[in-house]
């Protein structure tokens, strides 16, 4: 059961929109993903349509009572899994703290003999966090978006920092992929950061696949859709499909 977290420290640079798109491609290729939505903003839950009310219906109670994940999950009117996040989830650091018995939460839930084996896609908040922690402690790989723009690279190079600082918990290099987001050709930046990001990082921890620049993708949050329902022959749906499958030639996507 591939589970995939989607981070990056900074804000806008494409995660949600990675975890909307990446669920789909993957329900694409004929298999029920599950999503975790872990940012207090919510606006994954937001976009598939699954906001409780009730901070108890959502991941703020598998936190704070440990409520099983199967009775937090609900189904988006398109047909995905959802665990939804709620304003609340903001509260956890404070309330529960980030000793090892509260970042390994999901891990273990995630991992548990009773769960059933599905794909799973955390989409983070950006913040180093209780919650972004439990995602990096519960997945087999940490895919970073970085949107083709020079704070953006900044808030991956932090990544790369927090993630080889937890290097000797885990007695192992945690897979990553980096991921450039909003590319165009067209722009120096965009060319500049992508020749940047291959020397920075290790160059098979980037991913070949990059998701460009693309009106579509940028409007279908607003009509709550994903892109493959929304312009299926668009480049952001080509660009979505084309990182599954890479992900799944590195086994992170079955
Ligand atoms: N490839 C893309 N092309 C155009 N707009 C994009 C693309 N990826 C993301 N966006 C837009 O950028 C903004 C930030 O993206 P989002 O996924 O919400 O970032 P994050 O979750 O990292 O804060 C949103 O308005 C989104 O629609
Ligand atoms: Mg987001």
């Amino acid at each position: 059961m591939p589970i995939i977290a989607v981070f990056n420290l900074k804000g806008g640079v494409g995660k949600t929109t990675t975890a909307l798109n990446l669920l789909a491609a993957i329900a694409q290729r004929g298999q029920r993903p599950l999503g975790i939505d872990l940012d207090p903003q919510a606006h994954l839950s937001h976009i598939l349509g699954v906001e409780p009310r009730n901070a108890d219906d959502t991941m703020f109670a598998f936190f704070m009572r440990q409520r099983p994940l199967d009775e937090i999950a609900a189904i988006s009117p398109s047909g995905v899994m959802l665990c939804p996040a709620h304003l609340d989830l903001a509260k956890i650091d404070a309330l529960l703290g980030k000793g090892v018995n509260i970042v390994t939460r999901l891990r273990l839930a995630l991992r548990d003999a009773k769960m059933p084996s599905m794909p799973v896609v955390i989409d983070c908040g950006p913040l180093l966090n209780a919650l972004s922690l439990n995602a990096v402690f519960a997945c087999d790989l940490v895919l970073v978006p970085v949107s083709a723009d020079y704070l953006s690279l900044q808030g991956a190079k932090e990544v790369e920092r927090a993630l080889n600082a937890l290097e000797p918990v885990f007695r192992r290099r945690l897979p990553r992929r980096y991921l450039l987001t909003r590319y165009d050709l067209r722009r120096k930046m965009s060319t500049a950061i992508d020749a940047t990001m291959r020397e920075t990082f290790r160059p098979e921890e980037v991913a070949q696949t990059r998701i460009r620049e693309n009106a579509k993708l940028a409007e279908s949050p607003s009509i709550r859709l994903d892109i493959f329902r929304h312009a299926p022959s668009s480049r952001g749906a080509h660009d979505y499909e084309a990182l599954a499958g890479e992900l799944a030639a590195h086994g992170f996507v079955r």
